[in-house]
């Protein structure tokens, strides 16, 4: 049976241009994409659950197909719940595609059914991560190129919490 319906899970702590990316590609690949974003206690996010999912709303609002959720647990079992059977994930590096396999196996043993489909991120984006953009915002860097616009403004209004970042990180060296 064709496969409708794709999901995009990721962290999205900013959603970056290279995420639009790899989510405009999928728009066009299924009829329905649904990005979700993970709860992640794990990555402990800059910012909050609500705020990842405003800015991942308003930068696909023109894109028909695609809705945003969360999620937590896991991503298969959320994927099963929507009727789904494909994962969509990027692959920007090749240091990507060894964790990205690792994932999409350990994904296919807890659900057989759900096959992970990587597109490759376009190679402008290939080096822009959440991090780096968290960490030269702190740094005052000029992050418009790499992040849709609403993403440089949250960043702006979180310049105080992004720099008592950069100072606990050093303390702690
Ligand atoms: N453009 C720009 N950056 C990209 C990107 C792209 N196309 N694709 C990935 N990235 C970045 C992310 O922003 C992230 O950057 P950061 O670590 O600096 O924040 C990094 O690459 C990848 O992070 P990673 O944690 O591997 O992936 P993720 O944040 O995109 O999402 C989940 C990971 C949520 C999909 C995964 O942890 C998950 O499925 N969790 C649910 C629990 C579960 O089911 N676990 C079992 C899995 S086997």
């Amino acid at each position: 049976m064709p496969t409708k319906l794709a999901v995009y899970p990721g962290t999205f702590d900013p959603v970056t241009n290279g995420h639009v990316d790899v989510i405009r590609r999928g728009a066009v690949m299924f009829s329905e994409l649904v990005v979700a974003c993970a709860v992640n206690i794990q990555k402990e996010p800059l910012f909050s659950l609500e705020e990842r999912l405003e800015m991942l709303k308003e930068v696909t609002r023109d894109i028909k197909n695609v809705r945003v959720e969360s999620f937590s647990g896991m991503v298969v079992d959320y994927v099963r719940k929507l009727g789904g059977r494909v994962i969509l994930r990027g692959i920007r590096t090749f240091a990507d595609f060894e964790s990205e396999v690792q994932m999409a196996l350990a994904n296919r043993t807890f659900a057989p059914e759900v096959e992970t489909v990587f597109v490759c991120a376009s190679l402008e984006e290939s080096f822009i991560s959440s991090r780096l953009i968290r960490e030269a915002a702190a740094l005052d860097g000029d992050v418009k190129r790499f992040v849709p616009p609403i993403v440089v403004q949250r960043l702006k209004a979180k310049a105080k919490a992004l720099k008592g970042q950069v100072v606990a990180h050093g303390k702690g060296k």
